[in-house]
């Protein structure tokens, strides 16, 4: 590969030699819940129905990025349950030969309806964010109710038969401390893995600040203190975001730690995202886009795409959006890009 990043014996390879092997696409932008971390309290625009990339458009992009070497895709949001109909966008990108991996993430509230449907359409994983066990907490972090809806959904997820499923928990100083033993104990009892994820600047309300993340470090403690101690173990899967631990002492499913505040795994990153409207971006926060949409639309071709995809790949930054490591200000929140 030459070092200005580009197509490589048929793989995607930025210019610090990451491959891209993994798309997550965005849906939609729209949510039934408004966690503080991700959306403001109100004044929310959503982007009109038009704007957003069809299904039919979403799988043609998917066919492209398959040809070039992408295996994994991950549907998110918003909510990507809110979106009518998404069973039948995974029965199409189940069938794009390349996808090995057909994952989604969601807030749960849906899936007591859904989760056979997507099951049955040919969803391999499941990731569902529960932060807190707690009716209060619930309410103060999501800013509405719907607690129960989301266990009955990790429930119906487990009873419908989904066998790898994560629950993801966001980790908030002065907040979260008081969620993380019994959110373990919660999910060791079903066997599932937990990841907590470092509250990270992506819009939300406008309160971040470095002084309320809660860092992995912290959180090991935490769990060790009730548990017993954890060591690392390699990931299933290189590029994961996540770093894994078991315990030592307790056994059962390890625990995952999303460090991206404290110890970014940007060296290892190869994702690329579509947001719901048509946009590829190279990195979560980067304010570099590229618009997919206007070729999808405007008659382009295959080969357009395949380019488009390339220029994205090249203009990653090696770390955050900034070349010196700096910790950028996303200027899209996080339901607008998908998580
Ligand atoms: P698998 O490892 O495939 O199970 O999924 P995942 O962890 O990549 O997906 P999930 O949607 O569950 O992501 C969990 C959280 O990781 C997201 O909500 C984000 O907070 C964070 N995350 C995902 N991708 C990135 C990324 O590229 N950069 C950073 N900094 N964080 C990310
Ligand atoms: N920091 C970290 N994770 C976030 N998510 C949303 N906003 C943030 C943020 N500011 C995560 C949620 C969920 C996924 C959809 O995105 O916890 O797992
Ligand atoms: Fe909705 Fe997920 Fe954002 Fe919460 S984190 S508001 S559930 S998109």
């Amino acid at each position: 590969m030459d070092n200005h990043g580009a197509i490589a014996d048929g793989r995607l390879v930025d210019r610090f030699g990451r491959p891209h092997t993994h798309v997550r696409v965005s849906v939609t932008d729209r949510c039934n819940l408004r966690c503080f971390y991700c959306m403001p309290a109100g004044g929310v625009v959503f982007r009109p129905h038009e704007s957003i990339l069809s299904f039919e458009e979403i799988a043609r992009f998917v066919q492209v990025v398959a040809g070039m070497g992408i295996r994994k895709v991950r549907l998110t949001g918003g909510e990507p349950l809110v979106r009518k109909g998404v069973d039948s966008l995974v029965r199409m990108l189940a069938r794009i030969p390349g996808i090995e991996d057909l994952a989604l993430t969601t807030n749960g509230i849906l899936l007591p309806e859904q989760a056979e449907g997507l099951k049955k359409a040919g969803l391999k994983r499941l990731n569902i964010s529960l932060d807190t066990l707690d009716r209060e907490r619930f309410r103060q972090i999501t800013r509405r109710d719907g607690l129960d809806q989301v266990l009955a959904g990790i429930a119906a997820a487990l009873e419908v038969g989904f066998e790898q499923i994560k629950l993801n928990a966001i980790a908030v100083r002065n907040l979260s401390e008081p969620d993380i033993v019994p959110l373990a104990k919660f999910a060791r009892a079903r066997g599932l893995e937990l990841r907590f994820i470092e509250f990270m600047p992506l819009g939300g309300d406008g309160t971040w600040e470095h002084g309320r993340v809660l860092g992995a470090a912290e959180i090991l403690e935490i769990l060790a203190g009730a548990f017993g101690p954890v060591e690392p173990i390699p990931a299933r899967d290189s590029t994961a975001a996540a770093a894994c631990y078991r315990f030592l002492h307790v056994g059962g499913p390890p625990v995952g730690i999303i460090a991206s505040v404290t110890e970014p795994f940007c060296t290892s990153c190869g994702r690329l995202r579509l947001t719901s409207e048509g946009l590829v971006k190279n990195c979560l926060f980067s304010a570099e886009e590229h618009n997919a949409k206007a070729i999808l639309r405007g008659g382009g071709s295959d080969e357009q795409l395949a380019a488009l995809v390339v220029a994205a790949v090249r203009g990653k930054k090696k770390q955050h959006g900034t070349d010196d490591g700096a910790f950028a200000i996303s200027p899209r929140a996080m339901n607008q890009i998908g998580g």
